[in-house]
């Protein structure tokens, strides 16, 4: 089975920060359709939006207060038709996040529920009576949730608390609730009669709930994150069978779901069975990881090691499970994640581990992902204060434990694993604010803008950009079966450095990664006249092995085979 979604490299457009069409310190749509052209050269069929609508912002849009209007700072909905019109022109389809878990707290809706006792909307949310213990109102439950928080925040007025798996500025919807299900599919077929080609569906793992909302275990502890309380559960799948009945199979459209790191293959096939499945890929974050930089308050920067086998394990897993059964996208970061240049590879080595990494993702399984800046090696803050952060948890993380840990600690995790890192400006050129907007903004740019833009790296042949450019061309063209449809085998599975494989369908391709800072030997695979692109000018072979140097990479058709 062949469907457009497989033949195309996606790119993530976090809109905020992409480019500022109007001057006024925000990127917005008019900016978006200005680095269409752009987005064409490099080679782009498909494009992800992040949420353009109407919000207060305090996760960026993902606080949503009206489902059917774009925010102002974003453009208008003319804005959204050209935008359309426009990648129309240039064959480049266009996906929108679609938020059907949680809305903002200045959603009529929630304003309504929490004003009123009696408001029909209260069902349209999670509200709950305090637990009340010697006279003294406590949460419903120990649950915490994604955002360093509990999930429940009290509503005076009407003497309840309200659930959220995320910031309590973002109320949880009650997908129980037939009327408010009605409601989110007309959110969707608005967008979709609007020209939309589908949608990136945000946190779609957590719409239902364990709803006996029963303590989390440890039962002593005072907040639990157990996220098997809010994640695929079985009364999702319901919702989503109904999703696809009313709404996705009327359209011709593409479906992203957010399953994130809480599913396992078994799950996501639940939702992307070619047969029975409801959506058309699940993102999860099983491979974003890989250094332990997850979690690592304690660790030093020493300790922070690409973990490779674990890595190629990991692909391997999903390919296993899914090859034939269901399609995945494939990609190294988010707006959620560090840069993977300071993740898996190394800013001393940019132009080296930049082509690298781009290399090592664009042919496995899987419709390709291309996070805005990755294409030019855009990498990690390095903040010296606080205050410099923006996201709202980090900001909460920072809240949470000030009293426990040293500053410097802390600075050094958030550099290290923050959501900022990939938030911020687009750098285009080496004008101030990297040529993202003219005016003073709420966004940051990247120390290193000066050097690491768009303008730069157009301008050298040996750029990564230019190399994106040559790895999308041969997967749009030459090698496009190899990559959507070729089987997919692991070479030296077992090596703890290098990461190298072979896609074989009409043609036999083959990639080998060095994905260190020092030299790795490694079997001599290559013929001269193999090699289709390489990240170095020549070749290093000693005693029949090939002495691979800091992120050298190859990509080859093997002949003959
Ligand atoms: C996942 C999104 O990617 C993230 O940015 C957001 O904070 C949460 N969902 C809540 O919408």
């Amino acid at each position: 089975m062949k469907n457009w979604y497989k033949d195309v490299v996606g790119y993530q457009i976090y809109p905020s920060t992409f480019k500022d069409g109007n001057n006024d310190g925000f990127g917005d749509i008019v900016g978006i359709i200005d680095k269409l052209d752009y987005l064409k050269e490099l080679g782009i069929g498909l494009i992800w939006i992040g949420p353009i609508y109407k919000s207060p912002k305090v996760d960026n849009g993902y606080d949503i207060s009206n489902f059917y209007e774009i925010d102002e700072k974003y453009g208008t909905l003319e804005d959204v038709k050209l935008l359309l019109k426009e990648c129309k022109k240039r064959e480049i389809k266009v996906i929108f996040d679609l938020v059907l878990n949680h809305t903002s707290d200045k959603h009529e809706w929630f304003i309504d529920a929490c004003e009123n006792v009696n408001s029909k909307y209260k069902d349209y949310y999670i509200f709950k009576e305090p637990k009340v213990i010697d006279g003294i109102k406590y949460p419903p439950n120990n649950w915490k949730g994604f955002f360093e928080e509990s999930v429940w925040e009290y509503v005076e007025k009407i003497d309840k608390y309200y659930f959220h798996i995320f910031s309590k500025k973002m109320p949880d919807l009650n997908w129980d609730n037939k009327d408010l299900r009605e409601e989110m599919y007309a959110v969707a077929r608005f967008w979709l009669d609007l020209g939309v080609d589908g949608f990136r569906m945000d946190a779609i793992a957590h719409l239902a709930k364990d709803t006996s909302f029963k303590d989390a275990y440890p039962l002593d502890e005072k907040l639990v994150l157990d996220t098997s309380k809010f994640s695929n559960r079985d009364e999702l799948f319901d919702y989503l069978k109904e999703f696809k009945e009313e709404v996705l199979s009327k359209y011709n459209c593409m479906s992203i779901g957010e399953v994130g790191g809480c599913a396992s293959v078994e799950d996501a096939l639940k939702y992307v069975d070619y047969n029975n499945g409801y959506f058309n890929m699940v993102f999860n974050f099983d491979t974003c990881w890989e250094n332990g930089a997850y979690g690592s308050i304690d660790k030093a920067d020493s300790e922070i090691k690409t973990n490779v086998k674990n890595l190629k394990l990991l692909f391997k897993k999903w390919y296993d499970g899914i090859f034939n059964k269901a399609w995945m996208p494939i990609y190294w970061l988010n707006h959620d994640h560090p840069r993977v240049i300071s993740q898996y590879g190394n800013i001393n080595y940019r132009n080296e581990s930049g082509k690298m990494l781009g290399l090592t993702l664009l042919f496995l399984y899987g419709t390709p992902f291309i996070y805005q800046g990755e294409e030019i090696g855009m990498s990690n803050v390095n903040y010296s204060d606080f205050d410099m952060f923006n996201d709202v948890h980090a900001k909460n993380f920072i809240e949470e434990y000030k009293s426990k840990y040293d500053k410097e600690v802390i600075l050094r995790f958030l550099n290290r694993t923050s959501r900022d890192n990939a938030r911020t400006m687009m750098q285009w050129n080496d004008s101030e604010n990297g040529g993202f907007t003219n005016s003073e903004s709420v966004f940051k740019v990247n120390d290193n803008y000066k050097i690491v833009n768009v303008e730069n790296e157009l301008k050298d042949d040996d750029s990564i950009l230019n190399f994106y450019k040559k790895m999308i061309f041969l997967r749009n063209t030459k090698y496009k079966n190899e990559a959507t449809l070729g089987k997919l085998e692991f070479i030296d599975l077992d090596n703890e450095d290098v990461f190298a494989y072979t896609k074989t369908f009409d043609k036999k391709i083959m990639v080998i990664a060095n994905f260190r800072d020092y030299i790795v030997e490694f079997d001599n695979y290559i013929q001269e006249n193999d090699i289709i692109l390489h990240n170095y000018k020549d070749i290093n072979i000693k005693n029949k092995k090939i002495l691979l140097r800091p992120y050298e990479c190859f990509f080859l058709e093997i002949k003959g085979f």
